[in-house]
């Protein structure tokens, strides 16, 4: 026995310590940040030991749906509140509880932040510990990787003074025409449809959208020659197919970690991409003028890379902003071309404006910059359908936002613009409707808060790629306008999804008409 207890006593220790800090990272960590919450006044739905409120929301949502399955009457869209529908669990707990409060998704604790006055404190924090959760690294790994979307303090500082400069608005200019021979292959390819059809036709958007986007920014990305016979946005769209929702927040942690079918499918796409990606980087040297890539290229020589290489901190990066700059741009067009069909009487008013503004020409900058009406509709189908779900957070230190809250080391932040643009108190009794007038005189004129209107994000990480969003936007709602008018068609089913982006799940197609 005394010869035997030194070896056995740190074995015992070390059990101990390992059980305590299982129990005190399963438990009791939740259990002391919620506390540290609901001392402030915020409170949330109790959450149970290993999926915190993850077994609530699944039957708050079955019930949701077994109640009043949803009856999308495709006439009226908006007559449906797709924050109550899509995720009820939310109203649900802020009828109970208010607009902020917290709940947990497996060990993920959770700030829900639906106050405007809060999300106003929020938009000004600065702090660098406000940085991006450990589980869009962890979960999303394969698909974003360490690039500017998924990193915090030092590492995304170096990016975002990497990245963002080249989206200012002088050199976004310079992009306008890359994106207008985009659009023209969108609307050539509408014309010879709509053409053999006899005069109009019935067509599924989606894709054409998405290929004006993704063919936009893959000649801003690599410059300006073809690339899409390396099929690399083909394999951004399978990539995103294959890493669906996160798993970490099912409750399913170690999920990523499974040769599972989805998995091995991830792995081999993002080794793939990277080859690619990485080939794309050479060849761009060579090549006339800069392109986004090369500046990457230089951003990968110095500067704090984190634990990256240089080859990683140039495919992450590319990857992100490749898949970011194709769907999100995308998915607002055709919320917008929906929203513009459902409304005759805004699409006329557009028309007649780009009509006049161009008078039979291309649009420039300086033409783009007059077409009001066509603003305050892209401001209102932002509003409405504010393409990026969450804008989330979270406090790498503890962060004090305001005077107000005090966010404890560790607890995840999610805003959801969706909630917040659709709320009557900030917006008046017609927030639900499609009223581009509202913003006739800017965001400080729509919404008594300005700040809570956020569909480019908050605070420093507000999304950088804006102005060309706003431009493609401009470009092809002005270069569809001048070309055809169009209506829903009776094929198109009313049925947003939500996963990490809101989409309409059955697409949106419309009857077009040749002008
Ligand atoms: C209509 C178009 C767009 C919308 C609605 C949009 C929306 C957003 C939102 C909501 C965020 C999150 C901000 C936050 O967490 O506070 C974001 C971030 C970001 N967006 Fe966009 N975006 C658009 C277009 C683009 C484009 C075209 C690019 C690329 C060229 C881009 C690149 C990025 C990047 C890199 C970030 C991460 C920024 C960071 O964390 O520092 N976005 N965007
Ligand atoms: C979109 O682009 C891909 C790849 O270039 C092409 O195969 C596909 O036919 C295009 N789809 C449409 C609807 O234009």
């Amino acid at each position: 026995m005394d010869i035997a207890l030194p070896h056995v006593f740190p074995i015992f220790v070390s059990f101990f310590c390992m059980i305590m800090y299982a129990v005190y990272d399963l438990s009791l960590k939740a259990k002391i940040l919620r506390a540290k919450l609901r001392k402030q006044g915020i409170d949330g739905p109790a959450p149970s030991l290993l999926l915190g409120n993850i077994s609530d929301i699944q039957e708050i949502k079955s019930k949701a749906s077994a109640e009043d399955t949803p009856t999308y009457n495709f006439l009226e869209p908006l007559s449906l509140d797709c924050c109550t529908i899509l995720l009820p669990h939310l109203s649900q707990w802020t009828k109970q509880f208010g607009k902020t409060f917290s709940f947990a998704m497996g060990k993920v604790q959770i700030l829900y932040i639906g106050d405007g006055e809060l999300v106003k404190e929020m938009n000004s924090c600065k702090s660098p510990d406000l940085g991006k959760p450990s589980f869009l690294q962890k979960d999303r790994g394969p698909l974003l990787g360490k690039g500017l979307l998924t990193t915090s303090k030092e590492v995304w500082a170096h990016q975002r003074k990497t990245i963002a400069p080249t989206l200012y608005v002088n050199k976004v200019k310079d992009m306008l025409s890359i994106v207008l021979d985009s659009g023209n292959t969108l609307v050539e390819s509408w014309e010879k449809m709509v053409e053999t059809e006899g005069g109009i036709a019935d067509i599924k958007v989606d894709e054409y959208v998405k290929n004006f986007t993704s063919s936009s920014f893959s000649n801003v990305m690599f410059g300006r020659y073809d690339v899409a016979h390396k099929g690399l946005f083909l394999k951004f769209r399978d990539l995103m197919e294959a890493s669906g929702s996160p798993t970490v927040l099912d409750g399913r942690p170690f999920y990523r970690f499974f040769p599972t079918k989805r998995n091995r499918e991830q792995w081999r796409l993002e080794k793939e991409i990277y080859w690619i990606i990485l080939e794309l980087a050479k060849e761009s040297r060579m090549e006339e003028g800069e392109s986004m890539i090369q500046t990457l290229v230089e951003g990968s020589k110095h500067g704090e890379l984190g634990p990256s290489t240089p080859q990683q901190f140039i495919v992450d990066n590319c990857k992100e902003l490749c898949i970011v700059a194709m769907d999100v741009p995308g998915i607002t067009a055709i919320w917008g071309l929906m929203l513009l069909a459902m409304h005759p009487e805004w699409q006329s008013r557009a028309r007649a404006e780009v009509l006049e503004v161009c008078g039979g020409q291309t649009p420039d900058a300086e033409k783009l910059g007059k077409m009001k009406i066509l603003k305050m509709i892209i401001q209102e189908i932002l509003r409405l359908y504010p393409g990026v779900g969450f804008t989330v957070r979270e406090a790498l230190a503890d962060v004090q936002i305001g005077k107000k809250v005090f966010v404890p080391k560790g607890v995840n932040i999610w805003v959801w613009p969706a909630a917040l643009h659709r709320d009557p108190q900030l917006w008046g009794p017609d927030a639900l409707n499609f009223n581009p007038e509202r913003f006739a005189n800017g965001i400080p004129g729509a919404c008594k808060i300005p700040q809570a209107y956020a569909p480019f994000g908050l605070g420093p990480r507000t999304c950088p790629g804006m102005n060309l969003g706003m431009m493609e936007l401009k470009v092809m709602f002005s270069l569809i306008l001048a070309k055809f008018s169009f209506s829903l068609s009776p094929n198109y089913r009313h049925v947003p999804k939500f996963d990490v982006l809101l989409q309409p799940k059955y697409g949106v197609n419309l009857i077009i008409h040749k002008l």
